[in-house]
């Protein structure tokens, strides 16, 4: 049997065993000088399987800063994450297998058995490193299968961050195969990022959806307080964004699952109103990201709807929008976006499915819309900008949710809490 650690997710209010080291007034990319670990906290090796800034790496940049003092973060692929990582005073080895990196979540067995010599070649290569270290913490798929796989070699507790609903609607039949008997087999304690994932998880693998401790990502509302949002239209002009047009943001990388194309859909039926899509196509959905720009043409809204990008500066963008929406087509496991949001002091739209339902409780700290339907997402965007009342009062109690239910603080304890349990 599996030692437990406190499974509630919503134990928000349960006193600290430890003191919570990190300061939560650092500057956003300062280094976390005192938010090191405290001499109890075990040596960790973290692996990712991205270089990209995906939701999941977010939440191993707060935690391998917090740990960094006698950690190390793996990355299985190069990109802008390890300049993070490192600006956080983390260190960071990059063991990178391009044919390994190039499998794909709905990968055939032909295709994974095609990169079985580089698979090795990374297994050993983690193995090796994990000598070093008292616990291995996965926080990728990719990781999961590298990190269990070498669990003969290198015969430390497993880890494994779940950040993903573990279904056929986002995996490939043999990857979760490979993941259900990985988990059962070579994995010590599995953490997840929320009860949807858990219960995926509990479906997969036959084991009760308890056995694994929900632990919601916590977001620096900080960062968001420090936006200073009195002059808007001065702020949208920094921005380059339309001055007195009413906006909804959308934040997200550019996938079909992502669902950009729905609120494309529904700001075409409100004609007063702007679409802000800020994100980038980051694990090669570049022809979606194309097929946006033809849609928006094809709908005659080119000149209502604005491409940003890949934005560092998320805190800002979210302050200059007058609404945000999250258009998931498929369940989504967390949704960092939707407490960004919130955290902003915006009113959130989002898709009822997965993790989301966790978060945003509808008419009361946001509105929530069926997945996938442009008709319902266009209703309730014009619900909000004919009411500025509901949208505020919705928008002040999601503020401070976001505080009290998704602490950095609050994360880092739990988190540092399973580490040890794991370590032990
Ligand atoms: N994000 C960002 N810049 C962008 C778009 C998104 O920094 O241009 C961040 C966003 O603030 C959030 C993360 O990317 O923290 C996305 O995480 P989420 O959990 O919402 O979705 P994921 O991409 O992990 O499925
Ligand atoms: C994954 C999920 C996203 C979640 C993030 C952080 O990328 O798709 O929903 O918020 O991980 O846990």
């Amino acid at each position: 049997m599996r030692p437990t650690i406190d499974v509630s997710p919503l134990s928000h209010s349960l006193p600290l065993t430890q003191p919570v080291l990190l300061d939560p007034h650092a500057a956003p990319g300062a280094p976390l000088a005192t938010a090191t670990a405290a001499p109890a906290m075990p040596r960790v090796l973290f692996v990712d399987q991205s270089g990209q800034l995906g939701g999941a790496e977010f939440a191993l940049l707060e935690l391998a800063a917090h740990c960094s003092a006698r950690s190390e973060v793996v990355l299985l692929a190069d990109g802008p994450f390890r300049a993070r990582l490192e600006a956080l005073g983390a260190r960071v080895q990059v063991i990178d297998e391009v044919r390994v990196s190039g499998v794909v979540r709905q990968a055939s067995l032909m295709n994974c058995l095609r990169v079985v010599p580089a698979m090795v070649r990374q297994v050993r290569a983690i193995a090796a490193r994990a000598r070093a270290f008292d616990v291995l913490f996965l926080n990728t798929q990719k990781a999961l299968v590298l990190g269990a796989l070498g669990k003969p070699l290198h015969r430390k507790p497993v880890i494994w961050y779940q950040h993903d609903i573990l279904t056929r609607e986002h995996f490939g039949r043999v990857q979760l195969s490979v993941v259900k008997w990985l988990v059962r087999l070579a994995v010590d304690h599995v953490v997840v990022n929320s009860q949807a994932s858990a219960r995926s998880l509990a479906e997969l693998t036959g084991r009760d959806a308890s056995a694994a401790p929900v632990i919601y990502n916590g977001i620096d509302a900080d960062a968001f307080s420090r936006v200073d949002d009195a002059d808007l239209v001065a702020l949208r002009r920094r921005l380059c964004l339309p001055e007195h047009a009413w906006l909804a943001g959308l934040f997200g990388r550019l996938a079909p699952w992502k669902g950009q194309h729905v609120a494309l859909e529904a700001i075409a039926r409100i004609p007063d109103v702007h679409l802000v899509l800020v994100g980038a196509p980051l694990f090669g959905e570049d022809a979606y990201a194309q097929r946006l720009r033809e849609q928006a043409a094809a709908l005659g809204i080119a000149d209502r709807v604005h491409f940003a990008g890949f934005q560092d500066d998320v805190p800002t963008w979210m302050k200059a929008m007058d609404v945000i929406v999250h258009t998931s087509t498929e369940p989504e496991p967390f949704g960092r976006v939707i407490v960004e949001g919130m955290a902003a002091g915006r009113p959130v739209i989002a898709t009822a499915a997965g993790g989301v339902t966790e978060i945003v409780r509808h008419g009361r700290n946001g509105w929530l819309v069926k997945p996938a339907d442009a008709d319902a997402l266009a209703e309730a965007i014009k619900a909000l900008h004919a009411d500025p009342e509901l949208a505020q009062r919705l928008a002040d109690q999601a503020s401070s949710d976001a505080r009290s239910e998704f602490s950095v603080a609050r994360y880092l304890e739990r988190m540092s809490q399973a580490i040890k349990l794991a370590a032990r």
